[in-house]
């Protein structure tokens, strides 16, 4: 079976329909290219929104200062940071905190300074203090596991993968449920020196082997099963057929697998045993408890993660050592106000970046305890996230907007009935949060006391860019607020590329961009420099493009209003409008494809799928099906399209190229704005195709 049900990072199964939380209050028309006819809109208007103060005013002066003086001193500002917030094996020069620039593309920090990430996330902190509690599906599933004994774990599963000859450098492929091996796995590769790449164990068996070949990876560490909401992911099997799938028939070595439920060395394998499969748990039991931690130079490569594209195949997105573990160390700290006894709970999934830099590795760096999560915000009931913060008495507790939609259709008995005065903070990101669920999350689950941080950031950036700062900054429902220090935000026009200053009104709407390197981002894409230059440097000279529209009010608040490329996110996931495509496209009955994103009230979008059929193809429910089953086989159940429409054409220009825009404003109803389509190879298809749409 490669198939599995729809895996969210934040939420799990969504049901398909739901009450409308769209605010009254638009955001208002924008002359940008941008898709953003296809999310929520999100209201700007600072006169309709109340702002939530900062604690004092001092507090958001000296953010002002600090904020200003990390700009104009960077490699001071870091650097200090560096050295109180990390230790270092071997300290990097002050000459050298920042070297390269966004123009050329060959920014590095703290270069020549060597330390191991996994010493500073464990051997440091106290051996008796907890490092992760977890809570398995099922509720009365947990697992307390303390700084000494993840320590000693981590220790044995790196002489493990060094047992099986995984040497420093190499990629080392990670598909697995959340449970505690997998935090482990990951932290052991950095021991050694080697480097992760977790894929999202909702993607697909081929989605998984093209990654493997991608990275060229040689082993890969699993599962046998996952537990969702009591569904069981035979996440073996999967890796199973991916390993098939891999062009390179010779490149897997090794495939680790761990067991769900291990029982002891006795016990049988709870699945197929294959010639180069290793169970992984007798063999990390085997281990002596100590690998001595592998110095890296602080620009040798941490990890990989895989992310969508607005083009082709994900690009595997490289973190380097000691400017991604500051930048993690320090977006944790500061955004979420982290105390040393904290029970910090973010409850996405690995497979993501928000996994890596806030389950991972930003709270145990800080020595907090982390909080980890393998089930839904739903299973067994609706009050799931709330009971386990009354149970673990959690202090700051991060999720997306979907999840907080999700659970605002149950009404706010579910959360009443849970005490959850230990919360302090509480975080939202993957997507713009609109106002009633900022103020839901605000006013019913804070009690109007914990603060909302909404963290703008993505995968690229490796943590937080722009999002306010607890007791420091204000907060205002809808906007990701301020920038983070070291960030040099500014807003572009996107015809000329020029920074766009305030209006009459003091707004600025472009596209958002930073002005200078900081020591979270990704340095380049695996065995693809140009490409990353292509994507992030070249649109603007001398920025980091995002890829996002923005808005910027009169008090330097940010609204993020949408992607302007072909990515559409989905329940927080980045999906690439290619990887869907040529999974329809890769069906015998489709010709051509166009996959757009229209607004979905729990989902923020949903994807819609235009289909061409060739010549003897005809449209039926059970072709729709198989669609619709293509494009799970070949990405992933979350990718699944909500709409298909087969159409005798598509709009494409005499070129050939095909307008989505016009496709996004058709899903979204918007008929009467859709501009100039004269230069359509055949304008009557528009017709057609609204009255298509109109008909699903
Ligand atoms: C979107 C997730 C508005 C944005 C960490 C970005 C947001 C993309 C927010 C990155 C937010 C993330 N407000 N939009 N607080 N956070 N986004 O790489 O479009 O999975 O470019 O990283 O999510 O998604 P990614």
């Amino acid at each position: 079976m490669r198939v599995i049900g729809l895996f969210c990072a934040f939420v799990g199964s969504l049901p398909a329909t739901a009450n409308s939380f769209v605010p009254s209050t638009s955001h208002g028309s924008t002359n940008l290219p941008t898709n953003n006819e296809g999310t929520i809109k999100m209201t700007s208007d600072s006169n309709i929104e109340p702002v939530y103060a900062a604690k004092t005013v001092s507090a958001f002066d000296k953010y002002k200062k600090e904020h200003a003086q990390s700009i104009k001193s960077p490699s001071k500002y870091w650097g200090k940071l560096a050295r109180e917030v990390l230790d270092w094996e071997v300290p990097f020069d002050s000459h050298r905190v920042l070297q390269g620039d966004l123009t050329n593309g060959d920014v590095r920090w703290f270069s020549g300074g060597k330390l191991n990430v996994a010493y500073n996330a464990l051997d440091r902190h106290d051996p008796k203090k907890l490092a992760m509690i977890w809570e398995g599906d099922e509720p009365d599933d947990v697992r307390r596991i303390t700084y000494g004994e993840m320590t000693n774990k981590v220790s044995q599963i790196a002489n493990a993968l060094k047992a099986k000859g995984v040497k420093k450098g190499q990629v080392v492929t990670i598909y697995m449920p959340m449970i505690p091996e997998l935090a482990m796995t990951m932290l052991a590769c950095a021991r050694i020196g080697a480097v992760h790449s977790v894929v999202f164990a909702g993607f697909s068996s081929d989605a998984l082997g093209s990654r493997i070949q991608a990275a060229n990876s040689e082993v890969v560490v699993t599962a046998d099963h996952g537990l969702r909401g009591s569904k069981r992911i035979p996440l073996k099997d999967i890796v199973n057929a991916a390993v098939e799938h891999v062009k390179d028939k010779d490149l897997v070595k090794h495939v680790l697998v761990w067991e769900r439920n291990y029982e002891g060395p006795e016990s049988e394998a709870p699945y197929e045993m294959n010639s180069n499969d290793v169970r992984m748990d007798i063999l990390v039991d085997d281990q002596r408890p100590y690998c001595p931690p592998e110095p890296m130079e602080a620009e040798e490569n941490l990890f990989i993660l895989y992310t969508s594209g607005s083009t082709g195949l994900p690009k595997g997105l490289v973190h380097t050592t000691g400017g991604y573990a500051l930048y993690a160390a320090h977006t944790t700290k500061t955004t979420f106000d982290l105390a040393p006894d904290d029970i910090f709970a973010c409850v996405a999934d690995c497979g993501w970046i928000t996994g890596h830099s806030y389950v991972v590795y930003g709270p145990l760096l800080n020595g907090a305890t982390t909080f980890m999560f393998e089930s839904t915000p739903v299973y067994p009931d609706e009050g799931r996230y709330w009971d386990m913060v009354q149970r673990h008495k959690i202090t700051q507790f991060y999720t997306a907007p979907t999840a907080i939609r999700l659970l605002m259709r149950y009404g706010e008995e579910a959360v009443q009935k849970y005490d959850l005065s230990s919360l302090k903070v509480l975080g939202t990101v993957g997507e713009p949060i609109n106002p009633e669920a900022w103020r839901w999350y605000y006013e019913v689950v804070g009690k109007s006391k914990c603060t909302i941080v909404d963290t703008y950031w993505q995968t690229e950036t490796g943590g937080h860019i722009v999002t306010n700062i607890p007791g420091v900054t204000p907060m205002k429902p809808g906007s990701c607020t301020l920038p983070f220090y070291g960030i040099d935000a500014v807003v572009l026009d996107p015809a000329d590329g020029h920074v766009v200053e305030p209006d009459e009104n003091g707004k600025a709407e472009g596209v958002m961009a930073v002005r200078q390197p900081w020591p979270g981002m990704a340095r380049t894409c695996l065995g693809d420099h140009a490409r990353y230059k292509t994507v992030y440097l070249k649109p603007y000279p001398g920025y980091y493009f995002t890829g996002d529209s923005v808005m910027r009010d009169e008090e330097g608040n940010h609204f993020i209003i949408g992607r302007v490329d072909d990515i559409i996110n989905v329940s927080g996931h980045r999906i690439g409008t290619a990887e869907v495509e040529s999974a329809l496209v890769a069906h015998p009955a489709v010709a051509q494809a166009a996959v757009v994103g229209r607004p979905h009230d729990l989902k923020g979008q949903s994807i819609a799928a235009f289909c061409m059929l060739r010549k003897g193809y005809e449209e039926s429910p059970e072709l729709l099906t198989e669609l619709k089953m293509n494009v799970r086989h070949e990405v992933g159940a979350f990718c699944s399209p909500d709409l298909i429409v087969v159409s005798p054409t598509l709009p494409m220009t005499r070129s050939g190229k095909i307008m989505r825009r016009i496709l996004r404003k058709i899903v979204c109803g918007e008929t009467d704005s859709l501009g100039d389509i004269s230069t359509l190879a055949d304008p009557s298809i528009v017709d057609t195709l609204i009255e298509k749409v109109g008909k699903k």
